[in-house]
């Protein structure tokens, strides 16, 4: 068999259980009403949950970068890479984040990868949230420590597995800060406590909650008042740019520097990335209005649909996963929205559990009143079409 013909046969295997998955063209910059494969969509999947990404006060900044750096930085942060930039968005990251420091990753993925391969020791355990990110997962697999499940955000089991692990050199308790395809909060009170007691330290991917969660959008550290050992995070989401970062110690920073292979072997963010981050985070900070405005329209959003007898997951965060079950009908139910101009993809097995395909909405503050109504009006019309509700 040639290698194209194993390939081809691997992916008709994937048609078969209707897990294919296939690109979409986006021709318009990232806002509410979008060209999605040449048709306009409005858009209720994206992560610039604060609209920073085409924001006119981060784009001239950006300009003003790419005119003094250029465009690539050339080396990896130990050798040509490491500019003036990097080092004032690591401050302003950590002054944001109420942390020692930070250190610049070239995506949330590799902040996530670095930190996890690089901290645990052979003879420590990572107990994991049975809904972490893919980045935590492949994180773990890489890491020398073995890993341990808990079920989703439940303490009594983290307890359980606090207790069974015992024997282990350190235990560290990682956790997404907020689910990426259920929208939940992981209750970081109570890992935090937990963490105290049995003698673990904590590591939070914040990817989804900085700029959203918390008064100032610092993410659920603030929202909960609590302190983690690391504090991970993307710039890709409401910081609307795009690399990754790692929040903590003086001395953690400095570890990673010295040991994290996804920061020693990578060229660094371009400068231009990070000019434009640093004016997103005086943003996030002083433009209150921007979040208020977010968690109006996610209330609006689930309170619908919820009375309208969808079940919707999600707890006050910008990821709205409304249910289907049924693989097949969730994909029907998308194609749907689709016809009627909204463009919300269907998520499906393997990412989330066989019976719970869903609709992964994602709203922005960015979105009006008239973008809501329709994407209500079209939820409830779809869903009684296709007996949902
Ligand atoms: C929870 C979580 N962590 C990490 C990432 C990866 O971040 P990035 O896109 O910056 O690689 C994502 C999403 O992409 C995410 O949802």
């Amino acid at each position: 068999m040639s290698f194209n013909q194993w390939l081809s046969q691997r992916i008709e295997k994937t048609k078969q259980a209707g897990l294919y998955r296939e690109l979409r063209t986006m021709s318009t910059a990232p806002q509410p009403k979008m060209i999605v494969n040449g048709t306009q969509q409005i858009v209720f999947s994206s992560n610039n949950y604060l609209g920073i990404a085409n924001d006119p006060i981060v784009m001239e900044k950006a300009l003003k970068t790419l005119e003094e750096f250029g465009m690539g930085s050339s080396g990896s942060r130990l050798t040509t890479g490491n500019t003036e930039w990097h080092e004032m968005l690591e401050n302003r990251i950590a002054s944001f984040k109420r942390k020692e420091a930070a250190l610049l990753f070239s995506s949330g993925y590799l902040a996530n990868i670095g930190v996890l391969s690089s901290l645990p020791e052979k003879g420590d355990v990572l107990l994991s949230d049975q809904l972490n990110h893919a980045s935590i997962i492949d994180g773990c697999r890489l890491s020398k420590a073995e890993t341990v499940i808990y079920k989703h955000s439940d303490m009594s089991n983290l307890e359980e597995k606090l207790i069974e692990t015992q024997t282990y050199t350190r235990r560290f308790i990682v956790t997404d800060g907020v689910f990426s395809m259920d929208g939940s909060i992981a209750p970081l009170d109570d890992i935090m406590k937990l963490s105290e007691r049995y003698d673990a330290y904590v590591i939070v991917d914040d990817a989804h909650a900085t700029g959203v969660l918390g008064e100032r959008g610092r993410g659920t550290s603030e929202l909960f008042g609590v302190s983690p050992d690391v504090v991970i995070g993307t710039l890709s989401k409401a910081v609307g740019v795009e690399g990754g970062f790692v929040t903590g110690s003086r001395v953690l920073i400095d570890f990673l520097i010295n040991h994290a292979r996804t920061f020693i072997f990578q060229t660094s963010l371009p400068p231009v990335s990070c000019g434009a981050a640093y004016a997103a985070f005086d943003i996030i900070e002083k433009r209150q209005e921007l979040r208020e405005r977010l968690h109006r329209q996610i209330n609006v959003i689930k309170g619908t649909l919820e009375s309208m007898g969808f079940t919707v997951y999600g707890q006050g965060t910008p990821i709205i996963p409304v249910i289907i079950g049924d693989t097949e009908k969730s994909v029907r139910f998308s194609k749907k929205l689709e016809e009627n101009g909204i463009y919300a993809p269907a998520i499906r097995p393997p990412t989330v559990p066989e019976g719970e395909s869903r609709i992964r909405l994602t709203v922005t503050a960015t979105h009006n009143d008239s973008h809501i109504e329709h994407l209500l009006a079209s939820f409830e019309e779809i869903g009684r079409e296709l007996e949902i509700i």
